[in-house]
């Protein structure tokens, strides 16, 4: 059986670190690290997901707070909020929960974000720098998934990865980290004409398509890394993108879904808010 990549103790050893963080810059500076989360619609995952980023600020004492529109609010009123928010120097982090309802266009609303508050790591002036190879903020479930290979001390360069899934939040920004650690990285998405060809020849499979249980033994390779991001929620269980069951004897490494890169992101997130802290008052 291969090794269960656990995401609770790769994330608890990224939250004592900004635990620690965040008790040092309420001594040095006085102030504590803020983060606000912009929520619209009622989208259940949606509310999930934001009600964890509360519950993990208050556990390391971050303030946050969450401004949330209805569903039909307009684009305006949304512009109108960021716009605010960009200016309020309590506020350290901003996170617009995605996706928006339809009819907002996301690239007006993210692009008011200002960098060094961008938390996400979605702005282009981050998406930009994340190409180049440049410091910057960056997206924290890709992020998470390289903190989690490395923990495990698995190499990357000169490996054969296929990332699949090709979002702004996940692949895409995976896709260059991996570049950029000198990984040979295939980006597949549902026109890839033969998935199973290149997962195969891969020594890293990387899963984000939002498919519950897609990825089975015939499409990896003996010993591959299987790495799961997907969160599909099926009569109120939680479903990875690959099937651990049938995997986890073929692989050497997998994370489980619960448990793997869901903790990662999170903690990720309140690393970046402590990041943006810092860019905004070290000065
Ligand atoms: N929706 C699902 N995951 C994320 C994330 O990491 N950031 C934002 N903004 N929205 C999301």
């Amino acid at each position: 059986m291969g090794i269960i990549m656990e995401g609770k103790t790769v994330s608890s050893a990224l939250k004592e670190k900004v635990k620690k963080e965040v008790e040092e810059i309420k001594i040095k500076y006085g102030k504590t690290p803020k983060l606000t989360v912009i929520l619209c619609g009622d989208d259940p995952a949606s509310i999930i997901y934001v009600k964890n980023k509360e519950k993990a600020c208050a556990a390391l004492k971050i303030d946050s707070e969450v401004i949330r529109f209805d569903s039909n609010a307009s684009e305006e009123e949304i512009k109108k909020t960021i716009n605010v928010l960009a200016k309020d120097e309590k506020v350290n982090g901003i996170l617009v929960q995605l996706p928006l309802p339809k009819g907002i266009n996301e690239r007006n609303i993210i692009e008011l974000i200002p960098l060094e508050k961008d938390v996400d790591g979605l702005t282009s002036l981050n998406v930009s720098k994340l190409v180049r190879g440049e410091e910057g903020i960056v997206p924290c479930t890709p992020l998470g998934i390289i903190d989690m290979l490395d923990y495990y001390a698995i190499p990357l360069e000169g490996k054969r990865v296929s990332v699949v899934g090709r979002s702004m939040l996940v692949g895409k920004p995976l896709f260059n980290l991996l570049t950029n650690r000198n990984a040979t990285v295939t980006l597949c998405h549902s026109k890839t004409k033969d998935l199973k060809e290149e997962t195969r020849l891969s020594d890293i499979v990387i899963m984000a398509i939002g498919k519950p249980l897609f990825l089975k033994e015939d499409m990896i390779k003996d010993g591959a890394i299987v790495i799961d991001v997907g969160i599909n929620r099926i009569d109120g269980q939680i479903y990875g993108d690959a099937d651990f069951e049938n995997l986890k004897n073929k692989a050497s490494y997998i994370t489980p879904v619960p448990g793997g890169c869901g903790l990662m992101t999170v903690a990720e997130l309140l690393n970046n808010t402590i990041k943006c802290f810092y860019l905004q008052n070290r000065k």
